[in-house]
């Protein structure tokens, strides 16, 4: 395989979406070279160690507001030469001036199926308005929360039986899926953000849809 592309993570807890990176990452186009967490203690940073990626905690409470903040992430993010920077459970409204700085090269994972239910507390949210589907989305970052333009979604039936805790493992289920296969698109250079569209192959997609049958991912 031709030379791998350069990813960063962000994040700021368990990690797991990092950990489906990393185990995938041998048959894809990508290798994570760093992690950092605004949460220096974060399980997430461990999960890099333990795979010898560098790690770094880097405590937003010691900085006097977000854009001091951001101002140095951009630093640390462009010390690894990313082609790639991947948020993966980041809980930190980023500045206009880290998205901008890296626009089309930035993605989010969101569980929910966007536009509907940005923000926090999906699970609970989908389960009080008895909705038949949940789901998760891949997404260009752009500076307004959970709103730039859609690569991936994945959805499942909500089960009568499911509660926020089991929907949860449900979707992350997907999210391990989908989210490793988003980066290879983009480093193998099949996947760009052009003038807010997102094309696959030169052509402009809707986002490619995954549904959850009997415990497999089917293109929709
Ligand atoms: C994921 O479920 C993702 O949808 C959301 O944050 C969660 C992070 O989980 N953005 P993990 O830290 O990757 O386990």
């Amino acid at each position: 395989m031709s030379e791998k592309k350069r990813v960063v993570v962000l994040l700021s807890g368990n990690g797991t979406n990092l950990q489906a990176l990393l185990d995938q990452e041998h048959k894809y186009s990508y290798q994570v070279v760093g992690v950092i967490s605004n949460i220096p203690d974060a399980y997430g940073l461990e999960r890099a160690r333990q795979h010898k990626v560098a790690a770094l905690g880097l405590d937003h409470k010691a900085f006097s507001s977000r854009t001091a903040f951001d101002l140095r992430l951009i630093q640390e993010v462009n010390r690894f030469d990313p082609d790639l920077v991947v948020l993966a459970g980041y809980m930190r409204i980023l500045s206009p001036e880290f998205v901008d700085r890296f626009a089309g090269k930035l993605i989010n994972i969101h569980p929910s199926l966007l536009p509907d239910y940005k923000g926090l507390g999906t699970y609970k949210r989908v389960l009080a308005d008895k909705k038949p589907l949940h789901g998760c989305t891949v997404h260009f970052v752009t500076p307004e929360l959970d709103s730039g333009a859609h690569v991936i979604q994945a959805s499942l039936e909500v089960k009568a039986t499911d509660n926020e805790e089991s929907l949860m493992q449900r979707v992350q289920t997907m999210e391990h899926q989908i989210y490793p296969l988003a980066a290879h698109l983009f480093t193998s250079g099949r996947l760009q953000l052009k003038e807010d569209k997102v094309l696959l192959d030169n052509h402009p997609i809707n986002p490619l849809g995954y549904q959850l049958k009997e415990n497999a991912l089917e293109l929709a």
